[in-house]
Protein backbone atom coordinates (compact mmCIF):
# COMPACT_ATOMS: atom_id res chain seq x y z
CA UNK A 1 0.00 0.00 0.00
CA UNK A 2 0.84 3.29 -0.59
CA UNK A 3 1.70 6.44 1.70
CA UNK A 4 2.50 9.76 2.55
CA UNK A 5 4.62 10.90 5.54
CA UNK A 6 3.61 13.53 7.16
CA UNK A 7 5.62 15.97 9.66
CA UNK A 8 3.64 18.21 12.04
CA UNK A 9 4.20 19.75 15.59
CA UNK A 10 3.51 17.19 17.94
CA UNK A 11 -0.07 17.61 19.14
CA UNK A 12 -1.16 18.59 15.76
CA UNK A 13 -1.39 15.03 14.43
CA UNK A 14 -5.47 15.27 14.06
CA UNK A 15 -5.39 18.27 12.26
CA UNK A 16 -2.68 17.72 9.71
CA UNK A 17 -4.67 14.23 9.16
CA UNK A 18 -8.05 16.22 8.95
CA UNK A 19 -6.00 18.46 6.31
CA UNK A 20 -4.56 15.93 4.54
CA UNK A 21 -8.09 13.49 4.22
CA UNK A 22 -9.90 16.74 3.37
CA UNK A 23 -7.12 17.51 0.33
CA UNK A 24 -7.01 13.77 -0.62
CA UNK A 25 -10.77 14.30 -0.84
CA UNK A 26 -10.87 16.51 -3.20
CA UNK A 27 -8.65 14.48 -5.18
CA UNK A 28 -10.94 11.67 -5.21
CA UNK A 29 -8.44 9.95 -3.46
CA UNK A 30 -9.06 8.28 -0.04
CA UNK A 31 -7.40 7.20 2.91
CA UNK A 32 -6.84 6.31 6.47
CA UNK A 33 -4.13 7.05 9.29
CA UNK A 34 -3.43 5.68 12.80
CA UNK A 35 -2.15 8.34 14.54
CA UNK A 36 0.27 8.66 17.31
CA UNK A 37 -0.45 11.39 19.47
CA UNK A 38 2.33 13.68 20.44
CA UNK A 39 4.61 12.03 17.67
CA UNK A 40 4.98 14.68 15.38
CA UNK A 41 4.20 12.89 12.62
CA UNK A 42 1.10 11.08 10.04
CA UNK A 43 1.33 8.03 8.19
CA UNK A 44 -1.58 8.24 5.71
CA UNK A 45 -2.14 5.28 4.16
CA UNK A 46 -3.58 5.77 -0.13
CA UNK A 47 -3.58 4.55 -2.94
CA UNK A 48 -2.89 7.15 -4.95
CA UNK A 49 -0.35 8.45 -2.39
CA UNK A 50 2.00 9.46 -5.41
CA UNK A 51 -0.52 11.67 -7.01
CA UNK A 52 -1.56 13.35 -3.71
CA UNK A 53 1.70 14.03 -3.09
CA UNK A 54 2.15 16.51 -5.74
CA UNK A 55 -1.06 18.22 -4.57
CA UNK A 56 0.62 19.04 -0.91
CA UNK A 57 2.51 22.39 -1.10
CA UNK A 58 -0.41 24.23 0.03
CA UNK A 59 -0.88 21.86 3.78
CA UNK A 60 -1.01 24.07 6.45
CA UNK A 61 -0.19 21.72 9.21
CA UNK A 62 2.56 19.45 7.41
CA UNK A 63 5.91 20.72 7.93
CA UNK A 64 7.11 18.40 5.29
CA UNK A 65 5.76 15.63 3.26
CA UNK A 66 7.45 13.09 1.18
CA UNK A 67 5.69 9.73 -0.16
CA UNK A 68 6.99 6.38 0.92
CA UNK A 69 7.85 3.46 -0.85
CA UNK A 70 8.97 1.08 1.22
CA UNK A 71 8.80 -0.20 4.68
CA UNK A 72 11.71 -2.07 6.25
CA UNK A 73 11.07 -4.06 9.20
CA UNK A 74 13.73 -6.11 12.18
CA UNK A 75 16.62 -4.81 10.37
CA UNK A 76 19.68 -6.71 11.62
CA UNK A 77 21.99 -4.85 13.62
CA UNK A 78 25.11 -6.69 11.93
CA UNK A 79 23.62 -5.40 8.70
CA UNK A 80 21.16 -2.87 8.57
CA UNK A 81 23.00 -1.28 5.22
CA UNK A 82 22.01 -4.03 2.88
CA UNK A 83 18.49 -4.33 2.76
CA UNK A 84 18.42 -0.36 3.03
CA UNK A 85 20.61 -0.38 -0.28
CA UNK A 86 18.21 -2.63 -1.93
CA UNK A 87 15.09 -0.97 -1.30
CA UNK A 88 16.87 2.53 -2.68
CA UNK A 89 18.15 0.82 -5.94
CA UNK A 90 14.47 -0.54 -6.62
CA UNK A 91 13.03 2.80 -5.57
CA UNK A 92 15.20 4.66 -8.41
CA UNK A 93 14.58 2.06 -10.47
CA UNK A 94 10.70 2.51 -10.41
CA UNK A 95 10.66 5.92 -10.11
CA UNK A 96 13.30 6.75 -13.07
CA UNK A 97 15.84 8.29 -10.89
CA UNK A 98 19.37 8.47 -12.02
CA UNK A 99 20.75 10.52 -9.15
CA UNK A 100 19.70 11.04 -6.10
CA UNK A 101 21.23 15.03 -4.83
CA UNK A 102 21.50 14.39 -0.83
CA UNK A 103 20.02 11.89 1.72
CA UNK A 104 18.16 12.64 5.09
CA UNK A 105 17.96 10.01 7.87
CA UNK A 106 15.16 11.50 9.70
CA UNK A 107 13.31 10.46 13.28
CA UNK A 108 9.85 11.27 14.89
CA UNK A 109 10.06 14.55 17.12
CA UNK A 110 8.38 13.27 20.56
CA UNK A 111 10.38 12.56 23.89
CA UNK A 112 9.84 8.93 23.55
CA UNK A 113 12.65 9.41 20.66
CA UNK A 114 15.46 10.49 21.59
CA UNK A 115 17.58 7.81 21.16
CA UNK A 116 16.62 7.06 17.65
CA UNK A 117 17.56 10.79 17.23
CA UNK A 118 20.93 9.96 17.69
CA UNK A 119 21.13 7.15 16.08
CA UNK A 120 19.49 8.33 12.97
CA UNK A 121 22.47 11.19 12.92
CA UNK A 122 24.97 8.81 13.22
CA UNK A 123 23.28 6.17 10.80
CA UNK A 124 23.60 9.00 7.32
CA UNK A 125 27.18 8.94 6.80
CA UNK A 126 27.29 4.73 6.26
CA UNK A 127 24.27 5.37 4.15
CA UNK A 128 26.00 7.87 2.00
CA UNK A 129 29.23 6.39 1.64
CA UNK A 130 27.54 3.33 0.38
CA UNK A 131 25.37 5.20 -2.14
CA UNK A 132 28.24 7.32 -3.41
CA UNK A 133 30.53 4.27 -3.61
CA UNK A 134 27.52 2.75 -6.47
CA UNK A 135 26.99 6.22 -7.87
CA UNK A 136 23.52 6.42 -6.60
CA UNK A 137 24.24 9.77 -5.17
CA UNK A 138 25.93 13.09 -6.57
CA UNK A 139 29.39 14.04 -5.10
CA UNK A 140 28.66 16.79 -3.80
CA UNK A 141 24.94 17.77 -2.56
CA UNK A 142 22.43 18.99 -5.23
CA UNK A 143 19.04 20.08 -3.96
CA UNK A 144 17.76 20.28 -7.64
CA UNK A 145 17.62 16.49 -7.42
CA UNK A 146 15.65 14.20 -4.94
CA UNK A 147 16.55 13.47 -2.36
CA UNK A 148 16.77 9.87 -0.40
CA UNK A 149 14.37 10.02 3.05
CA UNK A 150 15.11 7.58 5.39
CA UNK A 151 12.42 7.50 8.53
CA UNK A 152 13.78 5.30 11.16
CA UNK A 153 10.67 4.85 13.99
CA UNK A 154 13.27 2.84 15.71
CA UNK A 155 16.98 1.43 14.84
CA UNK A 156 15.61 -1.56 13.45
CA UNK A 157 12.49 -0.47 11.58
CA UNK A 158 12.75 2.42 8.41
CA UNK A 159 10.63 3.56 6.56
CA UNK A 160 12.13 4.58 2.68
CA UNK A 161 11.21 6.88 -0.02
CA UNK A 162 11.95 10.47 -1.89
CA UNK A 163 11.23 13.94 -2.46
CA UNK A 164 10.85 16.04 -5.61
CA UNK A 165 12.77 19.35 -5.32
CA UNK A 166 9.43 21.45 -5.61
CA UNK A 167 7.65 20.14 -2.97
CA UNK A 168 10.70 19.89 -0.45
CA UNK A 169 10.22 21.96 3.37
CA UNK A 170 12.19 24.86 2.96
CA UNK A 171 14.05 23.95 5.97
CA UNK A 172 14.89 19.78 6.97
CA UNK A 173 11.75 18.20 7.88
CA UNK A 174 10.22 21.84 8.00
CA UNK A 175 12.04 21.74 11.43
CA UNK A 176 14.09 26.01 11.02
CA UNK A 177 16.81 25.98 13.39
CA UNK A 178 17.37 30.03 13.04
CA UNK A 179 19.45 32.14 15.94
CA UNK A 180 17.52 34.47 17.95
CA UNK A 181 19.46 37.68 17.30
CA UNK A 182 20.86 39.12 20.47
CA UNK A 183 19.29 42.28 19.64
CA UNK A 184 16.03 41.51 19.38
CA UNK A 185 13.22 42.21 22.13
CA UNK A 186 12.01 38.91 22.45
CA UNK A 187 12.24 35.57 20.92
CA UNK A 188 9.24 35.93 19.05
CA UNK A 189 11.28 37.97 16.51
CA UNK A 190 11.92 34.24 14.89
CA UNK A 191 8.28 33.92 14.04
CA UNK A 192 8.41 36.80 11.92
CA UNK A 193 11.84 36.19 10.49
CA UNK A 194 10.35 32.60 9.48
CA UNK A 195 7.74 33.48 7.52
CA UNK A 196 9.31 35.80 5.24
CA UNK A 197 11.90 33.33 4.81
CA UNK A 198 8.99 30.95 4.14
CA UNK A 199 6.74 33.19 2.19
CA UNK A 200 8.88 35.31 0.33
CA UNK A 201 11.79 32.82 -0.46
CA UNK A 202 15.74 33.14 0.40
CA UNK A 203 15.93 36.97 -0.76
CA UNK A 204 13.24 38.02 1.62
CA UNK A 205 15.94 40.39 2.60
CA UNK A 206 16.44 42.28 -0.62
CA UNK A 207 12.74 41.89 -1.22
CA UNK A 208 12.47 44.05 2.17
CA UNK A 209 15.02 46.38 1.32
CA UNK A 210 13.08 48.08 -1.56
CA UNK A 211 9.93 48.51 0.65
CA UNK A 212 9.90 51.97 3.19
CA UNK A 213 7.36 51.41 5.40
CA UNK A 214 5.74 49.03 8.00
CA UNK A 215 2.96 48.72 10.53
CA UNK A 216 2.95 46.36 13.37
CA UNK A 217 -0.63 45.43 15.48
CA UNK A 218 -0.11 44.11 18.96
CA UNK A 219 4.37 44.93 19.12
CA UNK A 220 4.99 44.81 22.30
CA UNK A 221 8.16 44.32 23.12
CA UNK A 222 9.07 44.80 19.56
CA UNK A 223 10.34 41.38 18.12
CA UNK A 224 8.35 41.74 14.84
CA UNK A 225 9.24 45.55 14.90
CA UNK A 226 12.68 44.80 15.05
CA UNK A 227 12.70 42.49 12.21
CA UNK A 228 11.05 45.21 10.13
CA UNK A 229 13.46 48.16 11.69
CA UNK A 230 16.32 45.87 10.58
CA UNK A 231 15.79 45.79 7.07
CA UNK A 232 14.90 49.56 7.21
CA UNK A 233 11.77 50.39 7.65
CA UNK A 234 10.15 52.91 9.42
CA UNK A 235 8.05 51.37 11.75
CA UNK A 236 4.37 52.08 13.28
CA UNK A 237 4.09 50.00 15.99
CA UNK A 238 0.50 49.89 17.87
CA UNK A 239 -0.09 48.58 21.20
CA UNK A 240 -0.75 49.70 24.83
CA UNK A 241 2.27 47.67 26.43
CA UNK A 242 5.70 49.05 26.20
CA UNK A 243 8.47 48.49 23.58
CA UNK A 244 11.78 48.22 24.14
CA UNK A 245 14.08 51.10 25.10
CA UNK A 246 16.97 50.29 22.99
CA UNK A 247 14.66 49.55 19.83
CA UNK A 248 13.12 52.82 20.16
CA UNK A 249 16.66 54.42 19.85
CA UNK A 250 16.85 53.45 16.63
CA UNK A 251 14.89 56.48 15.56
CA UNK A 252 12.95 54.06 13.14
CA UNK A 253 9.72 53.19 15.51
CA UNK A 254 6.64 55.30 16.52
CA UNK A 255 5.58 54.13 19.23
CA UNK A 256 1.27 54.41 19.63
CA UNK A 257 -0.33 53.54 22.31
CA UNK A 258 -3.61 52.40 20.51
CA UNK A 259 -6.10 49.44 20.13
CA UNK A 260 -4.96 47.70 16.87
CA UNK A 261 -8.19 47.61 15.66
CA UNK A 262 -8.92 51.31 14.95
CA UNK A 263 -6.00 52.57 14.41
CA UNK A 264 -5.38 53.50 11.24
CA UNK A 265 -1.99 55.03 9.27
CA UNK A 266 -1.51 58.37 7.86
CA UNK A 267 -0.05 56.78 4.28
CA UNK A 268 0.08 53.28 2.67
CA UNK A 269 2.39 51.19 4.17
CA UNK A 270 4.36 48.50 2.52
CA UNK A 271 4.07 45.50 5.22
CA UNK A 272 1.26 45.44 7.90
CA UNK A 273 2.26 42.39 10.55
CA UNK A 274 -0.09 41.29 13.64
CA UNK A 275 0.67 39.30 16.47
CA UNK A 276 -2.05 40.52 18.69
CA UNK A 277 -3.77 37.82 20.98
CA UNK A 278 -6.78 38.14 19.30
CA UNK A 279 -10.26 35.83 18.05
CA UNK A 280 -8.72 34.90 14.74
CA UNK A 281 -11.72 35.50 12.04
CA UNK A 282 -11.63 38.73 13.79
CA UNK A 283 -7.77 39.18 12.40
CA UNK A 284 -8.21 38.06 9.69
CA UNK A 285 -10.93 40.51 8.28
CA UNK A 286 -9.21 43.32 9.54
CA UNK A 287 -6.24 42.11 7.75
CA UNK A 288 -8.27 41.53 4.78
CA UNK A 289 -10.28 45.69 5.26
CA UNK A 290 -6.44 47.08 5.45
CA UNK A 291 -5.21 45.56 2.05
CA UNK A 292 -8.48 46.05 0.44
CA UNK A 293 -8.81 49.78 1.49
CA UNK A 294 -5.25 49.92 0.58
CA UNK A 295 -4.15 51.17 3.83
CA UNK A 296 -1.27 48.51 3.26
CA UNK A 297 0.59 46.35 0.13
CA UNK A 298 1.57 43.20 2.23
CA UNK A 299 0.31 41.92 5.14
CA UNK A 300 1.68 38.75 7.96
CA UNK A 301 -0.56 37.98 10.78
CA UNK A 302 -0.59 35.42 13.00
CA UNK A 303 -4.08 33.29 13.82
CA UNK A 304 -4.36 31.93 17.13
CA UNK A 305 -6.70 29.10 16.92
CA UNK A 306 -8.77 27.59 20.05
CA UNK A 307 -7.73 24.09 21.01
CA UNK A 308 -10.68 22.01 19.79
CA UNK A 309 -11.27 23.09 16.40
CA UNK A 310 -8.07 23.98 15.27
CA UNK A 311 -8.64 23.08 11.80
CA UNK A 312 -12.41 23.74 11.82
CA UNK A 313 -11.56 27.14 12.34
CA UNK A 314 -8.60 27.70 9.79
CA UNK A 315 -11.14 26.32 7.30
CA UNK A 316 -13.92 28.54 8.12
CA UNK A 317 -11.75 31.99 7.83
CA UNK A 318 -9.83 30.53 5.01
CA UNK A 319 -13.73 29.94 3.04
CA UNK A 320 -14.67 33.11 4.02
CA UNK A 321 -11.47 35.12 2.97
CA UNK A 322 -11.39 33.18 -0.05
CA UNK A 323 -14.78 34.23 -1.17
CA UNK A 324 -13.94 37.90 -0.66
CA UNK A 325 -10.77 37.17 -2.86
CA UNK A 326 -12.81 35.74 -6.00
CA UNK A 327 -15.30 38.75 -6.11
CA UNK A 328 -12.93 41.29 -5.44
CA UNK A 329 -8.92 40.40 -6.11
CA UNK A 330 -9.34 37.53 -8.28
CA UNK A 331 -5.54 38.17 -8.62
CA UNK A 332 -4.76 37.75 -5.01
CA UNK A 333 -2.39 35.36 -2.88
CA UNK A 334 -2.69 34.04 0.55
CA UNK A 335 -0.55 31.46 1.92
CA UNK A 336 -0.92 29.96 5.00
CA UNK A 337 1.52 27.98 7.33
CA UNK A 338 2.03 26.17 10.61
CA UNK A 339 5.11 27.61 11.02
CA UNK A 340 8.08 26.03 13.08
CA UNK A 341 7.80 28.75 15.76
CA UNK A 342 4.05 29.07 15.92
CA UNK A 343 2.69 26.95 19.10
CA UNK A 344 -1.23 27.48 18.93
CA UNK A 345 -1.23 29.42 16.14
CA UNK A 346 -0.56 29.59 12.30
CA UNK A 347 0.57 32.50 9.96
CA UNK A 348 -0.64 33.72 7.23
CA UNK A 349 0.88 35.63 4.29
CA UNK A 350 -1.24 37.97 2.26
CA UNK A 351 -0.99 39.94 -0.97
CA UNK A 352 -4.05 41.12 -2.57
CA UNK A 353 -2.07 42.97 -6.10
CA UNK A 354 -2.72 46.29 -4.93
CA UNK A 355 0.87 47.24 -4.96
CA UNK A 356 0.18 50.39 -7.14
CA UNK A 357 -1.46 52.69 -4.07
C1 LIG B 1 2.19 38.01 21.49
S1 LIG B 1 2.30 39.65 21.97
C2 LIG B 1 3.20 40.38 20.67
C3 LIG B 1 4.68 40.07 20.69
C4 LIG B 1 5.43 40.82 19.60
N1 LIG B 1 5.03 40.37 18.27
C5 LIG B 1 6.91 40.67 19.72
O1 LIG B 1 7.52 40.04 18.84
O2 LIG B 1 7.49 41.18 20.67
C6 LIG B 1 0.68 40.24 21.68
C7 LIG B 1 0.51 41.73 21.91
O3 LIG B 1 -0.73 42.09 21.35
C8 LIG B 1 -1.21 43.20 22.09
N2 LIG B 1 -2.64 43.38 21.79
C9 LIG B 1 -3.67 42.52 22.00
N3 LIG B 1 -4.83 43.08 21.59
C10 LIG B 1 -4.52 44.28 21.08
C11 LIG B 1 -5.28 45.33 20.51
N4 LIG B 1 -6.61 45.22 20.33
N5 LIG B 1 -4.62 46.44 20.08
C12 LIG B 1 -3.30 46.56 20.22
N6 LIG B 1 -2.51 45.60 20.78
C13 LIG B 1 -3.12 44.48 21.20
C14 LIG B 1 -0.89 42.84 23.53
O4 LIG B 1 -0.81 43.99 24.32
C15 LIG B 1 0.47 42.13 23.39
O5 LIG B 1 1.54 43.02 23.66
Amino acid sequence: MSALLLYCRPGFEKECMAEISELAGTKEAFGWANIEMNSGFVIFECETAHTLYSHCDALVFARDVWPISDRLTDLDPSDRLSPIIESVKQLMAEKGIKLLGDVSTEHAEGDDYRATAKFAGKFVHPVRQALRKLNLLSKKEDSSKPSLRLFFKDSTQVIVGSDKPRLRAKWPMGIARLRSPAAAPSRSTLKLEEAFGHFLGDDWREQLSHCRTGVDLGASPGGWTWQLVNQGLYTYAIDNGPMDKKLMASGLVEHVAADGFTWKPPLMVDWLVCDMIEKPGRVAQLMYEWLHTRQAKYAIFNLKLPMKKRFQEWQDIKTQLDIAKVGQHPKAIMKAKHLYHDREEITVFLDLGNQNG
